[in-house]
């Protein structure tokens, strides 16, 4: 208990899933949480987003801990929602520690609709961006950034072909790789003001957007309407371990460690939580 006692985090996509599981293991250790999302949906997205009402659950989850929550309904492709959004929260919360910037979206393999490129990339790498740009001029020496990627972002994707070898489709892998490249130049020009920022890369994450139709489809391109028992023998190939995908709090705790000052030497780390799925793909010196 208490391993980020009395610091305030800012955690984008926080309705469900990652997020919510992020929002609320901070708030079990002693966060207050400023929690953003859209909780709309997006059209050119094959799958539902988070409601309103999701995010007053996650709000409920992180009081239930004796942690202060803020909420806020914004869209992580617009800066001014988010620094309005998180100003609000750090008016109310006395300031921030820790940026959790890890809202995003799943845009699919095949041909989408270039709106899809656009959405994936101006929500994934750009609203990542966007909530780490709002956050800066707010943050002191000790504090932490961690920005999520994906294990997209580390796989070779020339094996077009291969189920679940670009999953979330070749600007979810790009929008993934460029905020890796991102957050490393970002740790360099931080680090000499003690503040610290990392990337954690999931695998498979059993979440609404791993259990998802258009999901299941781009591991199983060979069925018309792929379901869960289609899809779930296939999701093994992204990890060494024998598991088709790992919990939200398997990610949470690495989130934690990252935030806290038990981390407080690691910055520009790719944190893979990804059960040694890339061990498949490189030999060590790769
Ligand atoms: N689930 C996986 O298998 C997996 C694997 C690797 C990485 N990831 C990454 O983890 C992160 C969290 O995803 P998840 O697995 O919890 O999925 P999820 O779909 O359950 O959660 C994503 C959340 O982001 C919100 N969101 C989407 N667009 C937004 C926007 N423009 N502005 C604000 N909020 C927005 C959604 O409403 C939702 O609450 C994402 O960055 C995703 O790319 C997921």
């Amino acid at each position: 208990m208490g391993r980020v006692q009395g610091k305030v985090a800012f955690v984008t996509g926080a309705a469900r899933g990652q997020g919510r599981s992020h929002a609320v293991r901070l708030a079990e250790e002693g966060a207050d949480v400023i929690a953003v999302d859209f909780c709309e949906d997006i059209s050119t997205i094959g799958y539902p987003m988070a409601t309103p009402e999701d995010l007053e659950e996650t709000a409920a989850l992180i009081e239930k801990t004796g942690r202060r929550a803020v909420t806020a309904k914004a869209d992580v492709r617009e800066a001014t929602q988010l620094k309005t959004a998180l100003e609000d929260g750090i008016a109310q919360l006395g300031g921030l520690d820790i940026v959790v910037a890890q809202a995003g979206v799943a845009g699919m393999k095949g041909q989408p609709p270039l709106q899809a490129w656009i959405d994936v990339i101006n929500t994934n790498l750009i609203g990542t961006i966007n909530a780490i740009q709002v956050s800066l001029l707010h943050l002191k020496e000790g504090a932490s950034i961690i920005a999520t990627g994906s294990t997209a972002a580390l796989m070779d994707t020339h094996q077009k072909n291969d189920p679940g070898n670009d999953p979330g489709g070749m600007a979810y892998v790009h929008s993934k790789r460029a905020l890796s490249a991102y957050v490393h130049d970002l740790a360099t020009e931080l680090a000499p003001r003690g503040i610290r920022a990392n990337v954690v890369h999931p695998t498979n994450c059993n979440t609404n957007m791993l259990q998802s139709e258009p999901m299941y489809k781009s591991f199983r391109p060979d069925l018309e309407k792929p379901e869960l028992k289609d899809a779930e023998p296939v999701f093994y190939v992204q990890q060494a371990m024998k598991v088709p995908w790992v919990e939200p709090e398997d990610i949470s705790n690495a989130v934690l460690w990252l935030a806290s000052d038990e981390a407080r030497f690691v910055t520009g780390a790719q944190l893979r939580v990804d059960a040694g799925g890339y061990l498949k793909w490189y030999d060590y010196h790769n």
